[in-house]
């Protein structure tokens, strides 16, 4: 299967600039995922892949076929692009049977009969729905439509495939489910995809790479856990994950610790950090996850990063206990999944390791 390549790509509508110079590289038979905000331009992106939109500027390729140029007027019409789309509502026809639909985009392409019973048959196979290739879209479960939806597209087997948040419409469960099951038959296929999401967490589990975006930019790019442990900006930390942002400024740098000067509200203390990837004088975030947050009922050991707190709420959500502390009238986000012998309004310790203070800087 061919790689697929954007370079430069502009997309204006009028005075909204929904994609502002994007360049994205799919390596061949690699997921990778557009991740962003609701109008951060994700689904623009697949459209002018698809060449369901024309982009004002930039370029596609796949493989090494051009298949748009604003400059030489290179425009392949979405059929001839070689790629399958399943659209973020899944636009299964309401009309046509399970089969039919997923015999449409053989028919457009005048296959033959036999050819298209076979492709047909053996895409349903693939995603588990050959018993209900007679009914019609009324008569099945929501993911049995995602499944003929992601069977329509695969069918005449493109070299690419573009899902535009697949998921949306699944119960939680099933969402969840359906992740594995989407990674498990693009790696089978080994087919070059483009997955795009509002969900973080889905984003983790699919992609080789994640493009976060916003404003029609992309803003970090990266394996998930890159993304999730060394977010580069204020906005992918906050967006990616929950994260407590303590700002202030770098008072020292030594050989693999640095120690930030807090300055927020009454929250005037230092925080230690392993980080040194900024100078002295820095504006900084220092940056802590609440699984990074660690609540004691007694004085913990360690000296730095300890405080005193107050327990203000503990929520039990099954699996984890979820939790703010506070801490000099500084609310922090922290959650850990053992028990949390202290009760709501009752006095602790806080300690974050040093090593999970993430530096961000201030503009
Ligand atoms: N046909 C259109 N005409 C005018 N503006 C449009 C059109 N399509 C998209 N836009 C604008 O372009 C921007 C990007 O839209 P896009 O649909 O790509 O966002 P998205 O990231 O897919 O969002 P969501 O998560 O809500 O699906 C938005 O500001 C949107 O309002
Ligand atoms: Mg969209």
């Amino acid at each position: 299967m061919p790689d697929v390549r954007i370079e430069k790509l502009i997309k204006r509508f009028g005075n909204v600039t929904a994609i502002a110079d994007v360049d994205i590289h799919i390596p061949d038979g690699e997921i990778v995922t557009l991740l962003g905000p609701s109008g951060c331009g994700k689904t623009t992106t697949l459209r002018c892949l698809a060449g369901f939109e024309n982009a004002d500027e930039g370029q596609i390729w796949i493989g090494d076929q051009l298949i748009f140029d604003s400059k030489q007027n290179i425009n392949l019409s979405p059929q001839k692009r070689d790629m399958g789309m399943v659209f973020q509502s899944y636009a299964v026809w309401p009309h046509m049977s399970v089969f039919e639909n997923i015999a449409f985009p053989l028919r457009i392409r005048k296959a033959p009969r036999k050819e298209i019973d076979e492709k047909v048959i053996r895409a349903m196979k693939m995603v588990g729905i050959e018993e209900l290739k007679d009914r019609l879209p009324s008569e099945i479960s929501g993911g049995q439509q995602q499944r003929v939806a992601f069977a329509r597209a695969i069918v005449y087997e493109p070299a690419v495939l573009l899902l535009d948040e697949p998921l949306s419409n699944l119960d939680a469960k099933l969402r969840e489910q359906m992740r594995f099951e989407i990674l498990e038959l693009q790696r089978k296929i080994g087919i070059t995809t483009v997955y795009v999401t509002h969900d973080q967490e889905e984003a983790m589990v699919l992609s080789d790479e994640v493009l976060v975006m916003d404003f029609g930019k992309v803003i970090q790019r990266g394996d998930p856990e890159a993304i999730y442990f060394d977010p580069s900006n204020e906005f992918v930390a906050d967006f990616i994950g929950k994260i407590n942002f303590l700002p202030g400024t770098v008072k020292q740098v030594e050989e693999g610790a640095s120690v930030v000067g807090i300055e927020e509200g009454g929250f005037r203390s230092e925080i230690h950090s392993t980080r040194t990837n900024y100078p002295q004088g820095q504006k900084v975030l220092a940056s802590v996850r609440p699984e990074n947050i660690h609540i004691h009922t007694s004085k913990p050991d360690q000296e730095s990063n300890t405080w005193p707190a107050k327990l203000i709420r503990k929520n039990f959500l099954g699996g984890m206990f979820d939790m703010v502390v506070g801490v000099e009238g500084k609310e922090l986000r922290a959650r850990t999944p053992f028990k949390v012998e202290a009760k709501s309004g009752s006095e602790v310790f806080i300690h974050i390791p040093p090593k999970d203070v993430l530096l961000i800087h201030i503009n």
